[in-house]
């Protein structure tokens, strides 16, 4: 294998074009560098069979690395300009850091046009496309598993907003992102609109990034960005981890198509427990189930302040504490503060067509994602862009 450790900026190759926007990105930064060739070989020339998945910045093909070490090869759309940010992001994140539940970076590769990122290979896909995929996967998620991937993503993003200096903001936790191994334990993957957050300030401004569905109100209404917006995102997906479906199903009668409504009005009726995948057969503690809806109903507050820390939610999941059921409110609901409820296909396609496309779209084999810039307005801002996914699968 010709990879080598490389400390970007220090040591160039004369043959190889390089970008210099990418070369000032990376400088001073150890990673591992494949060449085009080494990584064309390894996926036996990007092959259609050896895809894996496309999200909104590029293809994920499966590859055997020379010594026949597994990886996910992430290739990048050349002409997005937003690729090239997302892929320094994602590299300055994700190089420095390691956990039990975060993906791992092996590489890149920065040939010419070519922004190729080379991770770990995990087994078993991602939540979205197994749990959530409606019988089309082969895994069964039991009750103990379903427990299991609760605390390992809750420990994983503990680790990013607690343990880590600067803290990191992840931004884009969702099923998708959340990739399995052969055991099931999760990893926390996609960095590329991760922010870093100095512990000497209470928070960031940003164009708001991330998906429909997952996005704490308070930041897609005023950009401000906490950990407690990862908190709310990761509420949403706990959610979906107990009840097996999607946070958005446009199918659904209006009552029933945004699960975090369906949660609090269910809670409020004291009848949590319907909320539960019916494919586990009962095989769940009905106590335990409803207090993780509740652990989701706590970090999906409407007032951030109010939502708990992830290293308390570990312990909440690992039953270290109780929950404070008093203490739950009112869940923030994007749809009550914005127009970006998408009432059925009409709708859905109006969004489309007055959005503009502002990075690559693509789908992926399910036919999920695309990222578009929207404007949006609000009653409490004036008109801001937004960078966020539209999850089509919805
Ligand atoms: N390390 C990996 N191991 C196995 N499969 C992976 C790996 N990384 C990505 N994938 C697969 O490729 C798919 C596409 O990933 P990608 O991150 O590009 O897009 P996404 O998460 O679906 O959407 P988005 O662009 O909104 O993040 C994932 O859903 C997953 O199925
Ligand atoms: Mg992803």
């Amino acid at each position: 294998m010709t990879c080598f450790a490389f400390l970007f900026g220090k040591k160039v190759s004369s043959d190889i074009r390089r970008d210099p926007e990418i070369d000032e990105g990376l400088s001073g930064i150890r990673i591992k560098v494949y060449t085009y060739k080494e990584l064309k070989n390894a996926s036996d020339n990007f092959s259609p069979a050896n895809k894996i998945g496309e999200g909104g910045f590029g293809s994920v093909y499966k590859g055997v690395l020379k010594g026949g070490k597994l990886a996910a090869i992430k290739v990048l759309s050349t002409e997005s300009k937003q690729g090239v940010k997302e892929f320094l992001t994602e590299i300055n994140v994700i190089s420095e850091i390691q956990h039990e539940n975060l993906v791992i970076l092996y590489g890149c590769c920065v040939e010419g046009d070519h922004r190729i990122l080379v991770y770990n290979y995990l087994e078993n896909n991602s939540l979205a496309q197994t749990l959530l995929a409606g019988g089309h996967s082969n895994i069964y998620f039991d009750w103990q598993t379903r427990c299991k991937i609760c605390i390992g993503v809750a420990r994983g993003l503990a680790f990013l907003h607690e343990e880590v200096q600067p803290h990191i903001v992840h931004r884009d936790i969702k099923a998708s992102n959340i990739l399995l191994d052969k055991d099931l334990t999760p990893k926390i993957s996609d960095f590329g609109l991760a922010k870093l957050i100095p512990s000497y300030m209470t928070h960031v401004s940003t164009r708001v990034a991330g998906t429909i569905g997952y996005l704490a109100p308070e930041y897609a209404i005023r950009g401000q960005l906490t950990r407690k917006a990862d908190i709310y995102s990761f509420g949403v997906l706990l959610i979906e981890i107990v009840s097996g479906r999607s946070n958005t199903n446009i199918r659904l009668p209006i009552a029933d198509q945004y699960i975090l409504e369906t949660t609090w009005e269910l809670y409020e009726r004291n009848k949590l427990v319907q909320l539960v995948d019916i494919s586990l057969n009962g095989g769940f503690d009905p106590e335990e189930a409803c207090k993780i809806l509740k652990i989701a109903l706590l970090c999906t507050q409407d007032t951030p302040k109010l939502r708990p820390t992830m290293s308390s939610v570990v312990k909440m999941l690992t039953r270290e504490i109780d929950i404070n059921e008093s203490k739950i409110t009112k869940p923030g609901l994007i749809s009550d503060v914005m127009d970006l409820k998408v009432r059925g296909a009409k709708k859905n396609k109006d969004m489309e067509s007055t959005s503009s496309y502002n990075a690559s779209s693509g789908s992926d084999s399910q036919g999920t994602t695309t990222t578009v810039s929207l404007a949006a307005s609000s009653s409490t801002a004036t008109t801001s862009t937004f960078i966020i996914k539209h999850d089509k699968s919805m």
